[in-house]
This record gives structure tokens, C-alpha cells and sequence, in this order.
């Protein structure tokens, strides 16, 4: 029988869980149905998704922020279908595709002067294995640095960059030759870049672990430091990049001037996997020195066409319906909107995060019945508190957040940078209820144990230590 989409998800129907939890990653299985978000999702567009009850939900993950045009944005599905109508030549392999070509001078066009290339990956750690790799050729030295709480992926070589030691655990020996540097420590850093042997610090513009960024002075001095070391500054743009923060670039904001840049997520639109690195035509020709080193870095499915089409296409989008000016006004609204909130309500301490990234940082109360109750949660388990608000944000709200990092009472926002006041409205009217909750009583914190316990006992699903995003 000829493969038809339609009738396998109908006959197959309400097994994902059961399927993931005997084929895939069972623990994922276990996590998911024990903070009650096992939900069959049928499909999503915009901002929503939706189940198979049809009920909607309010989707502030995006993906880990690949959709930045939401989901199902008609221009980008159009042009893939268009691309598969068309019966690409696709990775023909010994072959320059022009649409490859095409994406490659879209990046260029967008970035500052002196990066004038392109190497595309499929993913956003790819991109950043491409970096480690051409700043050691490109400078002759080994060592890189990256700051503490660093995200870069988890990829051998990206690992090496985490500054958060849960990741590594058992996965040792990384690779050699790195350093952590306290973020922002300029200091430490000028000790270390003093060795002589330090090929890049790579660095996140705005962290994704907490949503911690510098200020601009703190910025130039860093990056002062790295290029009169003769090192190199990578700016890893896979989560800020592409409009994240309200400019193209989050290092924008701090007017840097990076060596190497990557990016992923948000450059397909969510369709395809794609990354790339970018770079300068020197950093590019110390790897591509020669003709017979013309495959040394190298993916089968680098430039695979589909990506392609959607990056065009999302990139069009971007401009036709000025994406990344309207990022940066959500911005203003969520800081004016949650701002207030953080005036009048307990518990939020702080907001942070630009355009459509958004840090809340939470910590104790100031009343004496509200402090036992923070320490209460906190002895159970460090930065308790900020899962007791996502899992009824999603229960009661349909709200989809996640916590910034394990031990961190932050939740992160990344919706698509499509959402708009009704979206910022949605969440911060809900997360006010559950705030004024928590100031009254535990009731909160009850509802909460209620909806893990029967998580956890739920049939085949079992319980597990569950931690709410990552
Ligand atoms: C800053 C940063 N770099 C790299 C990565 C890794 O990207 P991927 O998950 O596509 O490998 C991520 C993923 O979240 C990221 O946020």
C-alpha cells in the first residue's frame, strides 16, 4: 500500500508516548507525563499549538526558539512546496547550487563588514565545531575560552564550551584545551589571553542559560583584550541571532565586531535543520588553503536545497513584514508590562532578556509566612520555585514556558518573534493570578504536588526527577 500521511497518523493515533517511551528516550517520556504537559499535539500555527481535544496553547518555547515566524508561516511553506515541485537538483555534491549561493550572500548582506563568508551546517552545535575548528586554523593556536554558564551545544567539541557541569557528566574526557572564564571577568580573561596560545573565546551575547548579558563598556573591554591578544571573538548567534533580541544580531547591541559568527534555529523558518558559520575570506582560506584541502571541513547535507529554500524564504519574510523592528517593540512591551509586575508582586525579582528573550528571575518574598514558604520549596529542591509557576502556567494557563537552567529560579521566554501584545498580555495577566496565589497561601505549591503525583502514577509513564525545560 502506498504510504499515505494522513491514515497512519489516524490509525496510529495517542501512541506517541507509548512508542517514545519503548524506542526513544525514556526518561524524556517519564519527564514530560510527570509535570502533566503530555499533550498529543495535532498541529500548530502562529503562536498556538493545538491538541488533539482541540484545545490551544499558547506556545512561548517556539521551539527553543526556532520559529521565529511562528508556525506554519504561509511564505515558507509555499516556497518549499514550490522547492519539491520543482524537483531541485539537490546535493549534487561536485556542483556550486545557486540557491546555496544565494542564502550564503542574503547572511553576508546582513552582517558587519569584513564577514564576507559562509559554511553552512545542519545545526546550530555544527556551526559552532566549524568555529572551534577555523579559529585553530586561522590563528595557529589551540586553546578556547568561554565563560561560565556558556551554552554552545553538545556536540564533543561544543561540550568542551559548557560552562555547566551537568552536561558533562560521563561523557569524559572533553576535548583538551579549553578554558572557563567567570563571565564578564575581564581580568581572568586577560590572564589566560596573556599565555599567548588562545585561538577564540567564544561567547554568547546574551547567555541563554539565566538570560545574563554585560554592558556595552564591559563588552569593548573584552573584547579589546581577545583582538590585542591576537585571538579571535566568536559570537554564537544560534539562539540570539536573527532578529531573538530586536536587532538582527544581539551583539548589535554592544556594537562588537566579531571574527566569527553562527547561527541555526530561527534561519529555516523551523522547517529544515540548518546552521552556518560565517566568517571573514581570510579565517575561511586558512581551512579552504588549497585545492586538495577544498573537503577538509565538509557535511553531506551542508546546502541540502529545502534549508535553502526556507532560508530565503524566511529572510523575506523577515524584511516583507519588518520582523526583527517588530521583535524590538515586543521588547518595550514585555519590559513595561512585566516591569510593573515586578514593582507590585512578590517573588519577581527581575526581568531580563531583550526583544523576544526574556529572563524572570524569582527569589523570596518579603513577608515573614511567604519566606518559610520559599525556603520550604528551596530545601525540596534548589529553584523549585520557578517550576511550581510552569507547570500551572501550562495546566490551568495552556501556557508553554520553560525554567532558564537546572539550579536557576529563572523562567525564559522565546516566543515567536511574530507574537504581539495579545501574546505578552496572555502571560503576564496569568503569571499575575499565579503570583497574588503565592503571596496569599500554599494552595499553589499543593496544586502543583498534586499534578506531579499523578504524573508520576500514571501507567507505563512512571516517575522520574523531573526538571521542566533546559
Ligand atoms: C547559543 C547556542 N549555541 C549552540 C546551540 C546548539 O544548537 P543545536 O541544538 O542546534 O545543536 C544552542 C542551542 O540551544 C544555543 O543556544
Amino acid at each position: 500500500m502506498a504510504f499515505n500521511l494522513s491514515e497512519l497518523l489516524e490509525s496510529r493515533r495517542g501512541e506517541n508516548f507509548e512508542l517514545h517511551a519503548r524506542y526513544l528516550n525514556p526518561q524524556l517520556t517519564k519527564v514530560v507525563t510527570t509535570i502533566g504537559f503530555d499533550r498529543f499535539y495535532e498541529r500548530g500555527e502562529g503562536c498556538y499549538l493545538y491538541d488533539d481535544a482541540g484545545r490551544k496553547y499558547l506556545d512561548l518555547l517556539s521551539g527553543f526558539g526556532v520559529f521565529a515566524l511562528g508556525r506554519a508561516h504561509p511564505v515558507v511553506k509555499a516556497a518549499l512546496r514550490d522547492a519539491l515541485d520543482a524537483d531541485l537538483a539537490n546535493m549534487v555534491q561536485l556542483d556550486c547550487a545557486l540557491l546555496t549561493g544565494l542564502l550564503a550572500e542574503q547572511l553576508v548582506k546582513r552582517s558587519p563588514a569584513g564577514i564576507e563568508r559562509v559554511v553552512f551546517t545542519n545545526s546550530g552545535a555544527e556551526a559552532v565545531e566549524a568555529a572551534i575548528k577555523f579559529a585553530r586554523a586561522a590563528t595557529g593556536r589551540k586553546r578556547l575560552l568561554y565563560w561560565s554558564h556558556a551554552y554552545h551545544g553538545l556536540t564533543m567539541g561544543a561540550l568542551a564550551l559548557n560552562g555547566s557541569r551537568e552536561f558533562r557528566g560521563g561523557f569524559g574526557p572533553v576535548m583538551p584545551e579549553t578554558c572557563e572564564v567567570a563571565f564578564g571577568d575581564v581580568e581572568a580573561l586577560a590572564k589566560e589571553l596573556r599565555r599567548g596560545d588562545v585561538a577564540a573565546l567564544i561567547v554568547e551575547p546574551i547567555q541563554g542559560k539565566g538570560v545574563y548579558e554585560l554592558d556595552e563598556a564591559r563588552w569593548r573591554e573584552v573584547q579589546a583584550a581577545v583582538h590585542g591578544a591576537g585571538a579571535l571573538l566568536i559570537c554564537d548567534e544560534v539562539q540570539t541571532g536573527l532578529g531573538r533580541t530586536g536587532r538582527f544580531f544581539a551583539f548589535e547591541h554592544f556594537a562588537l565586531t566579531p571574527d566569527i559568527i553562527t547561527v541555526s534555529k530561527a534561519l529555516s523558518g523551523g522547517y529544515v535543520p540548518v546552521g552556518a558559520m560565517l566568517a571573514s575570506d581570510t579565517i575561511v582560506r586558512s581551512v579552504y588553503s588549497s585545492m586538495s584541502r577544498a573537503m577538509v571541513h565538509s557535511t553531506t547535507f551542508k546546502g541540502n536545497q529545502l534549508a535553502m529554500v526556507a532560508g530565503l524564504a524566511t529572510l523575506s519574510v523577515f524584511d516583507d513584514e519588518a520582523v526583527v523592528e517588530h521583535a524590538a517593540a515586543m521588547g518595550e512591551r514585555w519590559r513595561e508590562r512585566l516591569g510593573e509586575l515586578a514593582a507590585r508582586r512578590e517573588y519577581l525579582e527581575q526581568v531580563r532578556g531583550r526583544g523576544q528573550m526574556i529572563g524572570l528571575a524569582f527569589g523570596p518574598p518579603t513577608s515573614r509566612a511567604g519566606r518559610l514558604r520559599w525556603r520550604t520549596l528551596e530545601r525540596a529542591r534548589p529553584a523549585l520555585f520557578s517550576q511550581t509557576l510552569v507547570v500551572p502556567l501550562f495546566q490551568r494557563y495552556r501556557i508553554l514556558t520553560q525554567v532558564a537552567a537546572d539550579n536557576l529560579n529563572v523562567i525564559k521566554l522565546l516566543p515567536p518573534l511574530i507574537a504581539g501584545e495579545t501574546e505578552v498580555d496572555l502571560f503576564v495577566d496569568a503569571l499575575d493570578e499565579l503570583l497574588a496565589g503565592a503571596e496569599k497561601s500554599s494552595a499553589w505549591v499543593r496544586d502543583f504536588g498534586v499534578t506531579m503525583a499523578r504524573g508520576a502514577l500514571r501507567p507505563r509513564r512512571g516517575a522520574g526527577r523531573a526538571r521542566v525545560g533546559g
